[in-house]
């Protein structure tokens, strides 16, 4: 089991958050698991990467993490590291790797301060060309959110060149495994300007 950190009422709350984002897998095997398959080497031994081109994994949903798996097992998702590496898992070894990673705690990926036009896009978005408030789906703080069988994504304190990588290949099609292709609609509207404030701005949250 993993221990909690929080304290005080709010611990039953907390702890629903943390059960239901790290899903059915086991945290303690999955501990195991990422260390002999080597994720740790590039992720973080907890989850935390040290290279801005790799995104951290801790306290990120467990199911968006299997989720990406099987989308580069698939090939509905494509890098050539990770379309390897993803080949031989199997789903009981996802779910374990996944559970870890989801139950470790997300260090923030740069002190840099955002603008203020990518903190607004972020919470209200831009109605004129139709950019919906990355926060309405995302969750307050970037945290992410997992709501009628759809998983958004942690993005906040993720590294900033990471996120910097995926809006573009969003914007450019070569990733196109959101649901109905939203994140490919959404990074099109984005300038190349703001990808780069946004991504800041969700780095320093
Ligand atoms: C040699 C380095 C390396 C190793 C080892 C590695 N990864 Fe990755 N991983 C990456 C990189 C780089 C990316 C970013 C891919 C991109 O830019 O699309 C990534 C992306 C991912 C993603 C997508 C995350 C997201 O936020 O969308 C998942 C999930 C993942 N890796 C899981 C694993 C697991 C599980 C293992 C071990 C079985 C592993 N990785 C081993 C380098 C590595
Ligand atoms: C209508 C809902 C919705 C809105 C609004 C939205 N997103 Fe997303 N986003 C998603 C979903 C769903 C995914 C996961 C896609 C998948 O499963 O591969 C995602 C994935 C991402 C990722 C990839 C994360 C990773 O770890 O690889 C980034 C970065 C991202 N969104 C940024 C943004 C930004 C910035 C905004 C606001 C400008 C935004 N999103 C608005 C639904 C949304």
């Amino acid at each position: 089991m993993f221990a909690l950190l929080v304290s005080g009422k709010s611990v039953a709350a907390e702890d629903d958050v943390i059960m239901q984002r790290i899903g059915s897998g086991d945290p303690a095997t999955g501990r195991e698991t990422s260390e002999s398959e080597r994720c740790q080497e590039c992720h973080g031994q907890d989850g935390n990467s040290d290279d801005g081109r790799i995104p951290s994994h801790a306290g990120q949903y467990a199911g968006y993490l299997i989720k990406q798996l099987r989308d580069f097992q698939s090939g509905a998702r494509k890098h050539p590291v990770m379309s390897v590496i993803a080949e031989d898992l199997s789903e009981a070894d996802m779910a374990d790797i996944a559970a870890y990673f989801a139950s470790q705690k997300r260090r923030q990926g740069s002190s840099e301060a955002g603008s203020v036009a990518a903190s607004n896009l972020f919470s209200s978005g831009d109605q004129v060309r139709a950019i919906e408030a990355c926060a309405n789906c995302h969750g307050e703080g970037g945290k992410g959110r997992s709501a009628d069988n759809v998983i958004y994504p942690a993005i906040g304190g993720q590294h900033k060149t990471y996120l910097s990588v995926q809006l573009v290949n969003w914007k450019l099609g070569e990733r196109s495994n959101s649901p109905d292709g939203v994140m490919n609609r959404i990074a099109k509207a984005l300038t190349d300007d703001e990808i780069e404030a946004l991504s800041t701005y969700l780095s320093g949250l």
